[in-house]
């Protein structure tokens, strides 16, 4: 094919799209539909057969929100309303990415435990709707391991890895053995991006700052991706704060929606309390409480002995959620302790048993690293845009040749990409 294929990664929040081979997706939008409401008589325009062209899609629907009615056509990852789904991929092909789809291979993504069933749907509406000659739907945390593969050699080159997703909405941790998704061992956790803007704007609420209360989820969530970070320890970083106010707490200004005036608040210890919700989550919650570091270590201790070790040397991070400064080094600093701290117990209980076999248990550190790097924000569409140029990616996808062969079967399975690129 002389054409790059189109690149899709449709997230729960955000779409992101654009053409293989590019580091960035070159539009994201929000993922949401804004269409007219069925008033169930039926409009002239329907029996015209023009309604399906009033509806928005992404910022331009969310500006229409009092005209139309507004669906977010993805929950959790899951597609869940096909036919918005279908309007939405519409215009990512003609409006955003202007392109020809009968010309352009296409590669989608798909959650962890995503049903075959809509694996069959989406090839479906790809080759009859929209005529593709070739469809790829790849798992996401695959593809966010080859995302972190950056300048490495190809000898390191690894698709064996734990990846920690933290998007909008869900935050997945996915143990992958050579391009596998162990499936039975993926954690998930109900806190996400969120969760941490909830908490931020919860935060200054209580500190009664004037924030006017239409726009205090938007200013929380610019507030949290500006200013926040992750720190080592809660009471010292108090301390800071409280030793030099002037220091460490900020002054946020905006501007009133409706009559244009401007005011401004502090921000202070929701910089470093917000995304301490993954680490300490019993500050925020009292039905999820168990830190992210725990459930990161519990997924690969439930994996297969001989890939356990791979597993702690490739943690990758993907996902807007994961970009807090230090969140990678926290993560690796925690799930070590609890790592060394199994490795201590273990060592103590075997030499009570038996000298030679605690002092080689010792001696076998394992090795926890997480992997930050500078594609991670967008890891899934970079990674989906890495594999979609090589060679093996025209070998992998399903053809409009097959699909009209044998059905919409065909995407049941999708054929798993190897490390040898
Ligand atoms: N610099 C940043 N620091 C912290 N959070 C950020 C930053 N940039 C974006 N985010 C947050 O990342 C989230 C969106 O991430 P992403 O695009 O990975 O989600 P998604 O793919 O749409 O959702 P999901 O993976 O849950 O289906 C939002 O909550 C956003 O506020
Ligand atoms: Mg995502």
């Amino acid at each position: 094919m002389d054409k790059p294929a189109v690149v899709i990664d449709n997230g729960t929040g955000y779409t992101k799209m654009g053409y293989s081979g590019n580091v960035e997706p070159q539009y994201i939008i929000p993922t949401v539909l804004g269409s007219k409401p069925d008033d169930g008589i039926g409009s002239s325009a329907k029996r015209a057969g023009v309604e399906d062209l009033d509806f928005y899609v992404g910022d331009e629907a969310l500006s229409h929100s009092t005209s139309h009615q507004i669906n977010y056509p993805i929950r959790h990852g899951i597609i869940d309303n096909w036919d918005n789904m279908e309007r939405l991929w519409q215009r990512c092909l003609f409006q955003y990415m202007r392109c020809e789809p009968e010309e352009h291979y296409v590669l989608l993504t798909e959650p962890p435990l995503n049903p075959p069933e809509n694996r069959e749907y989406t090839a479906e509406i790809m080759f009859e709707t929209f005529n593709v000659p070739g469809l790829y739907i790849a798992v996401q945390a695959v593809l966010a391991l080859a995302a972190s593969w950056g300048t490495r050699d190809a000898a390191d080159r690894s698709l064996t890895g734990t990846v920690v997703d933290s998007g909008d909405g869900v935050t997945h941790v996915i143990p992958v053995a050579d391009g596998y998704v162990i499936g039975s061992c993926i954690k998930h956790i109900p806190l996400a991006g969120k969760s941490v803007t909830h908490f931020i704007q919860q935060l200054m609420r209580d500190r009664k700052e004037p924030i006017p209360s239409e726009d205090s989820f938007e200013v929380a969530k610019t507030v949290k991706e500006m200013y926040s970070y992750v720190c080592p320890d809660l009471v010292k970083e108090y301390a800071k704060y409280d030793a030099n106010p002037g220091k460490y707490f900020k002054t946020f200004e905006g501007t009133h929606r409706s009559t244009g005036s401007k005011w401004s608040c502090d921000v202070g210890y929701e910089k470093f309390l917000g995304p301490e919700v993954f680490f300490n989550p019993e500050i925020f919650s009292s039905d999820f409480i168990t830190p992210l570091p725990d459930i990161v270590d519990e997924a690969i201790v439930k994996c297969p002995i001989d890939v356990r070790r791979g597993l702690y040397s490739n943690i990758v991070l993907s996902g807007g959620t994961t970009m807090f400064k230090d969140f990678g080094k926290r993560l690796q600093r925690d799930v070590k302790r609890k790592v060394d701290k199994r490795m201590k117990d273990n060592v103590a209980k075997l030499s009570a048993m038996h000298a030679k076999a605690a002092t080689a248990s010792a001696n076998s550190q394992i090795d926890v690293n997480v992997i930050s790097h500078s594609r991670q924000r967008y890891a899934v569409w970079f990674g989906g845009s890495l594999l979609s140029s090589t060679p093996q990616f025209y070998q992998l996808c399903h053809t409009k040749a097959q699909y009209d062969e044998e059905g919409p079967r065909i995407a049941r399975h999708s054929p798993v990409f190897t490390a040898s690129m």
